[in-house]
């Protein structure tokens, strides 16, 4: 079931083809001026330029040869050669009706379904997630969602980051201040067993993520100075990649404190993964793969360390090498997400890697891609960094709290949410719904705003943190999209108590003409979201339905209408409801029933 965009490029390419012209030149697209007409196509003018004719009399000559189709209500030429195109009323109440009785509602799949792994969230263990991990989850998210809405076999992983460096620091850093649990390690490291399990559980339950939380940022900082503290922790993490068992107890103390976090915080931002395997995973995966990369000839020897050559002849800069293990004998991040593909591959195979990582890990990840194209570990182009800008500040910089301090997730929520009661409050809604479906709403409300603030910009775009404006339910925010979503389905109940039914839909109004063009936009902003990877074109539609439903409501009275009318018309405000909850599903925003 083709989109009209479709349909119609295909009758212009006809006739472009019937003219000795080349077809892909025909291509519709969108009007530029809704006023005058629906869609236009350029190709006169490109066209003329390759058979060196007048373009106005090319376009009039394929203007002809359209006249005759019996769903245009107008062909004309506009400017230098433009033809513009109007379709009937028939043709719209046709295409509203089939998006209406599509359960895809007006939106394609892909012709070649592919398997389809996306990265994303990123969050470390031990390390409570900030902001820099908020982008991470939303657009990683909703591109998994758009990923598997167009039909692909997708699985979403969070790469929890648990087995670097930092676990060295923090692992050191939480000895030197517990010497309790500094003695059951070295003990437990000394292959010594004198502790019972309960004398190890109760020294290992005083390490609470409060302490990884304010352990970490000294220990980071301390490392980047201190060369013997920094030599300590990359000892221990090479011990703790030997599996010490003292080391192993412990981090796995770390890691089980900061899962139950982690998953609190995905779940009150609508995220979730089918997979939650961390770096820590593929560590059986390294030994023989750094053998194999040897025997390859791909490990060259760099003071004591081993590292991969990836720059290319042409390259603009260049590019400093894989890391494979450290002079201490450490597997390094980029070793990991080395393995990491190999795992994946065993494990899914599929065609295509999506990272959706922070911008500024673009030279690592063209790094680890480099290495693992050299390797055979990957077809050239099946990895692909997507990467976005920094939620920042009204300074400039990236965002930070009052104090200077990262901003944890939690309590970004947790803010957002208040706000957001707030803003229900002062705009009267939801005001006689008991606390618990107010609470509800307030969540739903509150990751509306986070999400969509974020997701209808570019992801490669910057953009200010700004709780007022994101939470307002005028806009272009989540709560305005929430609101005319809900709006609709309250109208929709009231038809339904009233006994009104929907049925065929009967296109005249100009308001309702909009409105069934806006819906036959869902496919080419899918088909955009997708390609691009560029969630931000679904965000665009989902706003642009949501404005076009209010011009239609207010123009077009639903339940004071004749019969016919009615029900043609709460047959398409249903099908705009549905198509809304669907490119907002799709972004990971959540409608209430009611406010
Ligand atoms: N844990 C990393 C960080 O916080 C992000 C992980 C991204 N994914 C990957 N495969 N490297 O920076």
């Amino acid at each position: 079931m083709s989109d009209l965009k479709r349909v119609l490029s295909e009758a212009v390419e006809a006739a472009f083809a019937e003219l000795g012209l080349p077809p892909e030149l025909g291509r519709v697209t969108a009007s530029d001026r809704p006023d005058l007409a629906d869609f236009q196509s350029n190709g006169a003018l490109a066209a003329a330029k390759r058979v060196g004719k007048n373009p106005r009399e090319l376009a009039a000559a394929v203007a002809e040869r359209l006249a005759g189709d019996p769903r245009l209500a107008a062909v004309e030429i506009a400017g230098p050669g433009f033809i513009n195109l109007k379709l009937t009323d028939a043709a719209l109440s046709a295409r509203a009706q089939q998006i209406a009785a599509d359960p895809r509602l007006g939106a394609e799949t892909v012709a070649e379904p592919r398997r389809v792994l996306v990265d994303y969230g990123g969050p470390n263990v031990a390390k409570p997630m900030h902001v820099g991990h908020l982008r991470a989850s939303i657009i990683g998210e909703a591109i998994k969602r758009i990923y598997r809405f167009r039909g692909d076999e997708v699985l979403g992983d969070a790469h929890f980051g648990d087995w670097g460096y930092q676990m060295g620091l923090l692992i050191g850093a939480v000895m030197d201040e517990k010497p309790a649990v500094a003695a059951i390690v070295e003990a437990l490291n000394a292959g010594e067993t004198a502790e019972t399990p309960e004398d190890v559980g109760a020294a290992f339950d005083t390490v609470s993520l409060a302490d990884l939380d304010r352990l970490y940022p000294k220990a980071a900082a301390k490392g980047k100075t201190d060369t013997d503290y920094r030599d300590r922790a990359r000892k221990i993490t090479a011990a703790l990649q030997d599996r010490q068992p003292g080391y192993f107890a412990l981090w796995q103390r770390f890691r089980d404190v900061t899962q139950v976090a982690l998953e609190r915080d995905f779940h009150a931002l609508g995220v979730d993964f089918d997979l939650w395997k961390g770096e820590s995973d593929v560590e059986d995966l390294i030994d023989p793969m750094v053998a194999e990369l040897d025997a390859k000839g791909l490990l060259v020897d760099d003071q004591g360390a081993r590292i991969i050559r990836v720059s290319r002849e042409g390259d603009k800069k260049q590019l400093p090498p894989l890391l494979v293990v450290s002079s201490e004998g450490s597997a390094m991040y980029g070793t990991t997400d080395l393995a990491t593909i190999l795992d994946r591959r065993k494990s899914f195979d599929p065609a295509l890697i999506i990272y959706c990582v922070d911008q500024r890990q673009a030279d690592h990840f063209e790094i680890v891609f480099r290495a693992a194209y050299l390797a055979g570990y990957a077809g050239e182009g099946s990895l692909e960094h997507v990467g976005f800008g920094t939620m920042n500040g009204t300074d400039g910089k990236p965002f930070k709290t009052r104090e200077g301090g990262v901003l944890k997730l939690n309590d970004m929520i947790e803010l957002t949410r208040e706000k957001a009661r707030e803003r229900l409050h002062e705009a009267g809604l939801g005001e006689n719904l008991p606390a618990e479906a107010f609470e509800d709403i307030a969540g739903k409300v509150a990751v509306a705003a986070l999400k969509f603030a974020d997701l209808q910009n570019f992801r490669g775009t910057s953009y200010v943190f700004d709780l007022d404006r994101f939470t307002s339910f005028e806009g272009k925010t989540g709560p305005y999209l929430l609101y005319q979503a809900v709006r609709v389905k309250s109208i929709l109940r009231r038809a339904e108590s009233e006994g009104v039914t929907p049925g065929p839909i009967t296109i005249s109004e100009p308001a309702e003409r909009e409105l069934t063009l806006t819906l036959d936009g869902f496919e080419t902003a899918l088909a955009e979201a997708y390609d691009k990877k560029a969630p931000n074109a679904v965000a665009e539609h989902a706003y642009r339905l949501s404005q076009a439903f209010s011009k239609f409501y207010a123009a077009c009275p639903i339940l004071q209408a004749e019969p016919a009318v009615r029900a043609s018309r709460l047959a398409l405000a249903a099908t705009a409801l549905a198509q809304l909850e669907r490119a907002l599903d799709v972004l990971g925003i959540a409608v209430p029933e009611r406010m």
